[in-house]
């Protein structure tokens, strides 16, 4: 089948301002976007930028906005868009470095100042045991592979760059969430603020835009909920 693609393009450095470049694609109905998007870049424009690395929706590279929706271009199937035209935008919220390459600075930083790790003052060769309770709080968050759609999709994002946003209250979760952790206070005390989880009012787009199935928003009200039981019970 032949296909119908309409690009965002922008190169900061060289264009005064973002355009949309067509292309056309022979695939076949099982093949992903990211195969169209490859068979553009080499065999009709090497100029086309966006990410990629695994390719099976591992690594959370190739995060982009797929007819208004984001997703990853691994996981999206040629035969899921029986439209005239399937437009490719860079994912929202972010500052465009070139065409569906985005500037992930502040999205990592704001994983990274939730301190996703484990924080114990356990030593030793020993394993911090677990019950089957326990590991399942965070069976569903540990999938998370920072694509950013969830931060990206959020219509909160859009007025207040201020936000932690979805993703990093994911990191949050599956710490504050973890038996194993011994700085579940301070954890929820930053993210007991407006900005952190306060900032959620339920649209539920993270959740329906998860490449990875993850409950972002029950994750994010589990938060807000323990932040009530254990700060402002009165
Ligand atoms: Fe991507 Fe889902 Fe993680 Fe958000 S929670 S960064 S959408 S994998
Ligand atoms: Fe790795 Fe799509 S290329 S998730």
């Amino acid at each position: 089948m032949e296909l119908h693609f309409k690009i965002y393009r922008y190169d900061p450095q060289v264009d005064k301002g973002p355009y949309w470049k067509h292309y056309k694609v022979a695939a076949e109905p099982e093949e992903r976007i990211l195969d169209c998007l490859n068979r553009i870049k080499w065999e009709q424009d090497g100029t086309l930028a966006y990410r990629l690395s695994c390719g099976h929706g591992v690594c959370g590279s190739d995060g982009m906005r797929i007819n208004g929706t984001c997703g990853l271009a691994c996981q999206k199937l040629v035969q899921d868009y029986q439209c005239p035209e399937i437009v490719l935008e860079p994912l929202p919220v972010f500052k465009v470095r070139k065409d569906l390459i985005v500037d992930m600075d502040s999205f990592l930083e704001g994983i990274h100042a939730v301190k996703p790790y484990l924080i114990s003052s356990h030593r030793g060769d020993k394993e911090i045991p677990q019950t089957v309770e326990e590991r399942k709080k965070v069976d569903a968050v540990i999938r998370c592979i920072m694509c950013a759609c969830c931060t990206a999709s959020c219509p909160v994002m859009h007025y207040n760059n201020k936000y932690i946003g979805p993703a990093a209250l994911v990191w949050a979760y599956r710490y504050i969430f973890d038996s194993r952790d011994e700085h579940v206070a301070e954890r929820l005390r930053q993210v007991d603020d407006p900005n952190g989880a306060h900032a959620c009012v339920n649209h539920f787009e993270c959740t329906r835009v998860c490449p990875k199935g993850i409950p972002v928003t029950k994750s994010i009200n589990l938060t807000k909920k323990l932040i009530r039981d254990t700060f402002h019970k009165d």
